[in-house]
């Protein structure tokens, strides 16, 4: 059977690729600046065409390749983590810069984190690529989700997500109420960190 992303298919992974280097060397250029790194680690994926298609039909659009590359915006998906709050922020700022890039969305849940607990800050990109995208544009844009994240924000939504697979738990109201609370504590951590991170700079 065709792929949902049809001849785009192989594109996306080089895409992907790409900004991941990108990411990367903005992590270098910090380094080589202030002599420390700022990226803990960088994680690409393609969305499987199941939960790509499952998506499309929950968002009322057809599952076809239009679909999937211009309604839905995470085909392509990027997860930087951080040690730092203020490194997250950093990297927002120098991906702002970035040429051939233009922002599409932005969605901050570390300052407004969302009910349940979740943070991250959220990037809908549209990137310049040298191959055709499904508008007929050479160079393409492609749109990328980069999440960016702290070390304890990812701890809590890997957990998180791994919990929400779980179907028909007992005491689903004091979980959810528990989550909350220690997504909240670990929120409070990384303000800790931060400010000792800062005496300790600023000594
Ligand atoms: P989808 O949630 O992907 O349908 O898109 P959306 O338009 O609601 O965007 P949003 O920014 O809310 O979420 C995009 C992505 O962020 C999700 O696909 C998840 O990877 C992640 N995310 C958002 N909310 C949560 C959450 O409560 N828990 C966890 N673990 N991840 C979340
Ligand atoms: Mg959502």
């Amino acid at each position: 059977m065709e792929s949902l992303y049809g001849p785009y298919a192989p594109f996306l992974p080089k895409v992907a690729e790409d900004v991941e280097t990108k990411i990367l060397a903005i992590g270098e250029a910090e380094r080589e600046r202030t002599g420390h790194g700022v990226i803990e680690h960088v994680r690409t994926r393609i969305k499987a065409e199941e939960s790509m298609r499952e998506k499309c039909l929950r968002r009322g659009f057809e599952p076809s390749a239009y679909s999937a590359l211009r309604e839905i915006h995470d085909s392509v998906g990027i997860r930087v983590v951080t040690r730092f709050i203020d490194e997250l922020f950093l990297i927002a700022d120098r991906l702002r810069e970035l040429p051939d890039t233009r922002i599409v969305s932005e969605k901050d849940y570390v300052r407004s984190a969302k009910p349940n607990g979740y943070r991250s800050y959220h990037m809908i990109l549209e990137i310049k690529e040298p191959f055709t995208d499904i508008l007929g544009r050479t160079p393409g844009g492609w749109i990328v989700e980069v999440q960016l994240r702290t070390i304890a924000m990812d701890t809590w939504a890997s957990l998180e997500h791994e919990l929400r697979y779980k179907q028909d738990v007992a005491n689903e109201r004091l979980i959810a109420q528990e989550l909350k609370r220690v997504a909240d504590e670990l929120a409070s951590c990384d303000v800790s960190m931060q400010t000792i991170r800062n005496l300790i700079h600023a000594s």
